[in-house]
């Protein structure tokens, strides 16, 4: 699934000439077989566009790279947790990684019966969160401390539900992602250290209603190069043989998620080969095992199917600075602003002639300087009023998206070949000052 265009995302998003005139050879972006153009008119921008076609395809790959391996997709809802999307991914039989109550929600609104394969993890599971996810008798709790541990004994004897639990193990692996999205060495706040989760594995199984039946770690989060992933099951692997030697019926691993994806598609990028040295490196350290294999991928399924599609609102120079300002800001896309992350953005129509490349900032109207989707970007010849869109917005966009400087949050749409499904309405002003009083 290679595209030929860099500023391409099939099966997702693909430039089409224009057909209407012969004449003209325009090169229109569409998400599956409609042109983002119309989805601007009739949505209006920012817009947040998701291409069902490119989820089944990123998901289905996900899913043949592990099919060695008795396993089941927990897909990571904090990506996208857009009510939609989350059916869609259950149909396909996908299980959730939730952190949250309100992602439990999520899930039992979408797709009620996947509560049976959720897994929950979080440092900072409160005792309602750990009561709704034990009604709604979820698979598996990824306890991450002693104290944790503690409250989810005593919850699940006071409603007399049994609750099975891993302990998220901290593997002190270092993953080179950005700082902020590491999470796999001792100085971060993730996990048990690994000299502390055979005792808490041992007072677990005292606990009459807990049921300790796996080990989990996440490292990190966009994640390219696969050795991390590969020296952090190793050490899971041993874990769960030493726990088994010790009489514990450890039947699953929760391999986390954090598969990267390539941002920038000037660097070749070919997914299904990704992901197959991905599982490749996940599964082999775990061969003999015969374990029950649990993935939490979020920005591998999700991010390059979604597009964030925005106007020009003017172009401006500030001494020799160029700017363009579009209507979509920090607030919609934060990833650029909270981490420097890299988003190709590209033109809705190719006019040939209007090539004219120039450097600028694509910028947001948020009152902060750090509002910026891209600095010093050669853009093409970009008019006010031209759309463009921001790629592999799929993940961590409308999840991160806030109300800074009173922003209704932007419009979702779900592309199934011709059809655009309104899969959230745009939010009005009104919706954002409801809950408070003057
Ligand atoms: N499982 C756990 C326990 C996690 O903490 C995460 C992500 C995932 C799974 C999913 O990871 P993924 O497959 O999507 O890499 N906002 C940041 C990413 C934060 C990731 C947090 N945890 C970003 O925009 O890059």
């Amino acid at each position: 699934m290679k595209a030929d265009h860099p500023q391409q995302r099939p099966p997702g998003f693909t430039y089409v000439r224009e057909k209407q005139r012969a004449v003209s050879s325009n090169r229109e972006l569409h998400v599956e077989a409609m042109p983002l153009a119309r989805l601007a008119t009739r949505f209006g921008t920012p817009l947040y566009v998701y291409s069902a076609a490119a989820i089944r395809e990123r998901y289905r790959q996900f899913d043949l790279a592990f099919r060695g391996c008795e396993h089941t997709i927990c897909y990571s809802v904090k990506a996208n947790s857009n009510l939609s999307i989350l059916q869609m991914l259950a149909r396909l039989g996908a299980g959730f990684d939730i952190v949250s109550g309100g992602e439990l929600q999520r899930v039992i609104a979408a797709a009620p019966k996947a509560t049976a394969k959720v897994v929950f993890s979080g440092v900072g599971k409160l005792a309602e969160e750990i009561d709704q996810a034990l009604r709604a008798g979820i698979l598996l709790f990824n306890v991450e401390s002693a104290s944790e541990l503690e409250l989810l004994a005593a919850r699940a004897a006071h409603h007399r539900k049994p609750a099975q639990f891993a302990v998220r193990v901290n593997p002190h692996v270092a993953a080179k992602t950005h700082p902020y999205i590491s999470t796999g060495l001792h100085e971060h706040k993730f996990g048990v250290p690994w000299r502390d989760a055979t005792e808490l594995y041992r007072r677990g199984a005292e606990e009459p209603w807990l049921k300790p039946v796996g080990v989990s770690v996440h490292i990190g989060s966009q994640i390219t190069d696969v050795a991390p992933f590969r020296e952090a099951m190793e050490r899971v692997a041993a874990l769960v043989r030493s726990l088994r030697e010790a009489g514990l019926d450890i039947r699953y691993v929760d391999a986390g998620g954090g598969l990267g994806i390539s941002y920038d598609h000037r660097s070749a990028s070919n997914f299904s080969g990704e992901v197959k040295r991905y599982a490749k490196a996940v599964m082999q350290p775990l061969k003999g095992l015969g374990v029950h294999l649990l993935l939490e991928p979020g920005r591998a399924i999700i991010a390059p199917a979604g597009a964030l599609l925005t106007r020009v609102v003017y172009r401006k120079q500030n001494d020799g600075k160029r700017f363009i300002v579009v209507d979509a800001a920090m607030n919609d896309l934060l990833r650029p602003s909270l981490y420097d992350a890299y988003h190709e953005i590209v033109p809705v129509i190719i006019q040939p002639g209007r090539e004219r490349a120039e450097k600028a900032d694509i910028v947001g109207p948020v009152c902060e300087s750090g509002d910026f989707f891209a600095r010093d970007r050669e853009v093409g010849a970009l008019e006010e009023g031209d759309l463009i869109a921001v790629l592999d917005a799929g993940a961590y966009g409308m999840s991160l998206a806030s109300n800074y400087n009173t922003r209704p949050r932007a419009a979702e749409v779900l592309v199934e070949g011709k059809r655009a499904r309104l899969v959230r309405r745009r939010e009005t002003v009104a919706d954002l000052l409801a809950p408070e009083r003057g």
